[in-house]
């Protein structure tokens, strides 16, 4: 086993961990920083953001409207001192990474070019014509790449976060390349692994979104919050699940049904006008247009396809000009991977989870209850997203918090002691565990596929955009039968080189892991709110629920909840209204 040293190491290449490398290094540049990442940073799904990411920057915006408009998209699950931290922080982040070399689109006077984006009062989402994430997640690397400092592991998947003493210690990861195991230790930890999108069978995510962080840190004793709020986003290409960005509505397409009816009207969405409006119609907020192309669907009102019912958005009228310039994505994506093009034809697309509001809680210093471990990110749960995030906030909650989590993970490490070597006999347990149940058994009659698939399936069922109590318990109960056949999976591949399909049976056990605190999360809160929409308790419950769920993982494996008040500071509950 190879045996390394460092003073704070960042799971996740991605936007939050870089983001949070460099902060490591520029609060104490003597420290040692370890990157571990299962794949090549630029591969991390941060490259994959389109539309953009907000901040105020315009003088007829204010930090207030950022943080109403956010506190109101969350259907007030949001907790309001992490969102005025946010609004605050968001401006610097976003003109440190211009400083950085960000290509921010502009308009024609040089100022930064924002767009209107769901739900917001304001235009403000910066963006880089809609391939921002690529152009963001490239500068953090190239900005990480100044510092000595930062070591980085490219292709290890970490299988377990070593905790000693009450406090986390470093963690195990395999060498993708040659199989071996590494024990890379560290005095404080930050997860940054991105959301759990694979869990369900249609979404956005890339396949490397498999809750990794939320897992690792779930079996270590830290709670996961709200992880019964699932964001669904309304426009995702069928078959495939790609995303069509928002900006395709921003920039003004409309949303139409079978009868090339625009259906958002009847949904308290406000009235169709020719251009968009802020907050209405098809900029109205995605938990709210998720929901009406359900009941469209419902009134027979969709298209039938061979992957499902969908809808159109139609951005023909945008003129070719408009969509070569501000949406040149949207128009590759079509050609490529749905063989139509939007100049001249309406694109089809259906909702598909998108996002998690929920992930590992954390306080505003993105520190979690294990001493030494921190969460940044979309695996984070601060929470500024509440119920429901609005489109772009995701982008600089990675920057405001990954550079948060590093500044906190750094002052820690200055004054921590060394790891012990007590971690050390952990993670060669953990090397036997790895051989014993995986690469030398083979006695297994179960396939990863096939449970993956039932997983998927269940949580789609049971946890979609309207549940009911009874399919909840269903998908309870399929869960529970599932991790009990998942005892009985066996891989063939005993190879230890790019050993594809033992990574995809350690997914999948991370997968079963938050799957069942999504399905029990939702389960019990008996309301209906944001992106949790309950049928048989149609009804937001301030009384009862106007706080956040944490599940915590038992010593057999079953849960646990408990509720933690929602902080209010400035914006009292009130009825969330768009389209006016
Ligand atoms: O539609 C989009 O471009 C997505 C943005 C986001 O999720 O923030």
């Amino acid at each position: 086993m190879d045996i390394s040293s460092h003073d704070v190491l960042l799971v996740g290449g991605g936007g939050a961990g870089l983001r949070a490398a460099i902060a490591v290094s520029e609060t104490n540049p003597k420290l040692k920083v370890a990157v571990v990442s299962k794949v090549y940073p630029m591969r991390s799904h941060t490259v994959s953001a389109e539309g953009g990411a907000a901040a105020v920057i315009k003088s007829n915006d204010s930090l207030d409207e950022h943080a109403y408009d956010t506190v109101s998209g969350g259907d007030w699950m949001s907790d309001q001192d992490a969102v005025e931290a946010f609004v605050k922080e968001a401006p610097e982040e976003m003109l440190r990474l211009e400083h950085w070399g960000c290509p921010w689109s502009r308009e024609p006077d040089g100022h930064i070019a924002v767009r209107p984006f769901g739900g917001m009062k304001k235009e403000r989402t910066w963006f880089a014509a809609d391939k921002t994430g690529f152009h963001m997640l490239h500068t953090l690397f190239q900005t990480s790449l100044k510092y000595n400092a930062i070591t980085r592991y490219d292709e290890f998947f970490v299988t377990k976060l070593l905790v000693d003493g009450g406090r986390v210690q470093g963690v195990v990861a395999i060498e993708l390349m040659s199989g071996k195991i590494h024990a890379i230790l560290a005095k404080a930890v930050i997860l940054c692994t991105g959301g759990c999108g694979r869990v369900f069978p249609f979404t956005t995510n890339a396949n490397i979104k498999n809750g990794d962080g939320m897992a690792l840190a779930y079996r270590a004793g830290v709670p996961l919050k709200d992880m019964e709020f699932v964001q669904y986003h309304p426009t995702g290409l069928p078959f495939t699940g790609i995303l069509i960005t928002e900006a395709a509505r921003s920039e003004g397409g409309y949303l139409l049904n079978k009868d090339g009816y625009r259906y958002l009207q009847d949904y308290n969405l406000g009235t169709p006008q020719p251009k968009p409006v802020l907050r209405s119609m098809e900029l109205g907020p995605r938990d709210r247009l998720s929901q009406a192309f359900v009941k469209e669907m419902e009134k027979g009102r969709t298209i039938d396809t061979p992957y499902g019912p969908v809808v159109h958005l139609d951005i023909r009228h945008l003129g070719e000009k408009i969509i070569n310039t501000k949406l040149p994505f949207v128009r590759e994506l079509c050609l490529k991977y749905q063989n139509i093009d939007p100049i001249k034809e309406m694109i089809p697309v259906r909702p598909v989870v998108h996002y998690m509001m929920g992930g590992v809680h954390t306080d505003l210093n993105a520190a979690t209850a294990l001493t030494g471990l921190y969460a940044a990110g979309e695996v984070a749960c601060v929470s500024i997203n509440g119920a429901n995030r609005l489109g772009s906030n995701s982008l600089t909650e990675l920057l405001v918090f990954g550079a948060r989590a590093g500044k906190a993970a750094a002052a820690f490490a200055s004054e921590t002691a060394e790891p012990g070597s007590h971690v050390v006999a952990q993670a060669m347990d953990e090397q036997r565990r790895l051989e014993r149940q995986f690469l030398s058994k083979t006695d297994g009659r179960e396939s990863i596929a096939t449970i993956r698939e039932e997983m998927q399936a269940t949580i789609e069922k049971g946890a979609g955009i309207y549940r009911t109590g009874d399919l909840l318990a269903q998908a309870a109960q399929n869960l529970r039968r599932l991790q009990e056949r998942f005892q009985n999976v066996a891989i063939t591949d005993h190879s230890y080189t790019f050993n594809t399909e033992l990574t995809a049976v350690l997914e999948l056990a991370f997968m079963l892991d938050v799957a069942e605190t999504i399905v029990q999360s939702a389960l019990q809160r008996s309301e209906s709110r944001g992106a949790h929409q309950r049928t048989d308790f149609p009804k937001r419950d301030d009384e009862k629920y106007l706080a956040h769920s944490l599940i915590y993982r038992n010593e057999d494996g079953s849960s646990r909840l408990e509720y933690l008040p929602v902080t209010i500071t400035r914006w009292p509950p009130a009825e969330r209204v768009y389209g006016k």
